[in-house]
């Protein structure tokens, strides 16, 4: 996607062709700075941190961390040890343990002196393949805007609400749940979003509004608390959000939130969408509420906000009373029965263990051949 007219990605190798560069997503909205790392230690910072985030791009970013690692130490007990590290950044979105055993199973087998260029050159298909899945994405969930807006009538404004930030920010470009947003946009359609501020760190506030104010799609920035009243008085016709991991059965992981706005979605018959980038889906769980392990961070992102103050200074305040706890669950479970499809780089299905498997036919376990 763009930066001020200028085509970006979340992440990429630097011009010296070995040290990563990464936007730091903490200093946004009010600035856009990049980070160079140059270690696995960088890396893991970067991913537990949260100066990226979004489960496409943490796997992308732990990927590159191997490669940074075996740049120091290409032999085998120094590619587990950085495994093991950079698995433990974070706990819910199943795409970094995705990249790293899909790095693992390239890099083991090599020579050591094969492993480093092996690994950078895994980690940019890696970045790629995300790219070209998050395309598909936008082109299938553009059919379904489209037939959803239609219904609603040509001409009409179409309303989106969101949550979190799916958006390029999340992945390495394009976006998940915003890549349909987007082509609706280029296509012409009359789009708006309601952005979920998505606190306690704001993602839909800071990255989702800014992200939408670069390509000029309109939108509005509302409390998370909003869309129940928003849903029962029909500005919504539709939402989409994306996923930290998705279970076999079609379970929906994603920011603490999400299955509010499901359960709202349902009582007011508002079309609830996820989508969901195959490496998302965590083929070994059925159960996402009993089987999913939920991230639970420092209370003081819910005891404190930060902002810029009226000179663009940064500020941080204190919202709660001295000693009161806190609790910081930083994702839900959506259960799949409130979830209307899934819309993967395969194009929709239902989300349930057969709408899955159709699209991913090699996953049926007694598949014969
Ligand atoms: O804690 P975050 O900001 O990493 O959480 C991100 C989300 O919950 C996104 O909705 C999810 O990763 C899907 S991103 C394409």
């Amino acid at each position: 996607m763009r930066v001020n007219g200028v085509p970006q990605r979340t992440i990429w190798v630097a011009k010296d062709g070995w040290a990563v560069e990464i936007i730091d997503q903490t200093k946004m909205p009010h600035a856009f700075e990049t980070i160079r790392l140059e270690s696995m230690e960088d890396a893991a910072r970067a991913i537990k941190e949260m100066w990226v985030r979004g489960a496409p791009l943490i796997g992308a970013t732990a990927a590159y961390g191997l490669c940074l690692a075996l740049r120091r130490d290409p032999s085998t007990a120094a590619l587990k040890a950085a495994y093991e590290m950079l698995l433990a950044t974070r706990p819910t979105a199943i795409n970094l343990r995705w990249a790293l055993d899909d790095m693992m199973a390239v890099l083991e087998p090599l020579a050591e002196g094969e492993r480093v260029a092996a690994a950078y050159a895994r980690a940019a298909e890696i970045c790629d393949e995300d790219v070209a899945i998050n395309h598909a994405i936008g082109q299938h969930g553009l059919k379904v805007i489209q037939s959803l807006a239609e219904r609603k009538g040509r001409g009409d404004v179409f309303n989106i609400l969101t949550h979190c930030n799916a958006g390029w920010l999340a992945t390495v470009d394009w976006g998940t749940a915003l890549a349909p947003i987007y082509m609706a946009h280029e296509a012409g359609l009359k789009v708006h979003v309601w952005v979920d501020e998505t606190r306690p760190r704001n993602q839909g506030a800071s990255l989702t509004a800014w992200e939408l104010n670069q390509h000029g799609v309109p939108h509005t920035v509302i409390v998370d608390n909003a869309g129940g009243h928003i849903m029962q008085h029909g500005m919504v016709d539709m939402c989409i959000v994306g996923t930290d991991r998705t279970t076999a059965r079609g379970d929906v992981c994603n920011k603490i939130g999400t299955y509010l706005k499901a359960l709202a979605a349902h009582d007011n018959g508002v079309p609830f969408y996820v989508a969901l980038p195959s490496p998302t889906i965590d083929w070994t769980i059925a159960d996402g509420i009993r089987e999913i392990p939920i991230e639970e961070r420092d209370p003081a992102e819910v005891t404190q906000i930060t902002g810029r103050d009226g000179n663009g200074q940064p500020v941080t305040v204190t919202i709660t009373p001295e000693g009161s706890p806190a609790a910081n669950y930083a994702f839900d479970v959506t259960p799949a029965r409130l979830v209307t499809g899934l819309i993967t780089e395969r194009g929709l299905c239902a989300a349930s263990e057969e709408g899955l498997l159709e699209l991913f036919p090699e996953r049926r376990p007694n598949r014969k051949g």
